[in-house]
């Protein structure tokens, strides 16, 4: 059984990218049924396309309201048959209504450890805070910015070094590798959202689950 997956991308699409192979080499029970961006140049449209996956971009400014454009584009993703949509670099807010429809069937990932850093410039606010650890989350999609429940993270050291770019690339790495356990462990049915929290193997989990040296989750 492979499952049926959207992905949503506004820019470059490198876990988009990290998604396309990671299921290339076999690894991944996916099958992509839909690329869909915000921008018709984005250039991870291009790579779905080069791959043969259907692709599909709306323009915003087509549309008289946020929310008949998200409608329009949900109803796309609904037609594609997707049972999971991912948010690979999608960046905008989606309407509270089509996201409960999508509830438990939405992920998202967001460079930092959230609850930290919502929202933008997440690496630039963790080395201004002098944090000793940054990181990449990838949680259900709810109402709420960034807000949803978190099902995993990894994590890296801060260097004394480090800026924005440097300390950025290092996370992309971990994300690839992020994005790619989770969807993983959704398409085998090992984690899934409950009434409140995750749950992992059937059971609620109280804390994110961690990405192992091998590219596994594991509860923390
Ligand atoms: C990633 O840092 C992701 O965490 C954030 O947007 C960026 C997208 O990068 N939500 P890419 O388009 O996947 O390369």
């Amino acid at each position: 059984m492979t499952l049926p997956v959207a992905v949503l991308v506004s820019g470059r699409g490198s876990n988009l990218g990290a998604l396309m192979a990671a299921r290339e080499a076999g690894k991944l029970p996916i099958q992509f049924v839909l690329v869909a961006s915000d921008k018709a140049d984005a250039p991870a449209l291009r790579n779905a396309e080069a791959q043969g996956i259907p692709t599909l971009a709306l323009d915003p400014k087509s549309y008289a309201t946020r929310s008949a454009f998200d409608e329009a584009l949900f109803a796309r993703v609904a037609e594609s048959g997707a049972e999971l949509v991912v948010l690979a670099g999608f960046m905008r807010v989606i309407d509270a209504a089509v996201v409960d429809a999508w509830r438990g069937r939405i992920v998202n990932i967001h460079p930092s450890l959230l609850p930290k850093y919502r929202g933008l410039h997440t690496h630039r606010r963790a080395i201004a805070a002098r944090d000793a650890e940054h990181g990449a989350s990838v949680h259900f999609v709810t109402a709420e910015l960034d807000g949803g429940p978190v099902i995993a993270q990894a994590r890296i050291p801060i260097h004394a070094g480090d800026d924005e770019e440097t300390l950025a690339a290092r996370l992309l790495v971990q994300e690839h590798r992020l994005i790619v356990a989770c969807v993983d462990a959704i398409a085998r049915g090992r984690v899934s959202l409950g009434n409140a929290t995750v749950h992992w193997n059937g059971a609620p989990v109280m804390q994110p689950l961690r990405l192992g040296a091998e590219g596994n989750l594991q509860p923390t």
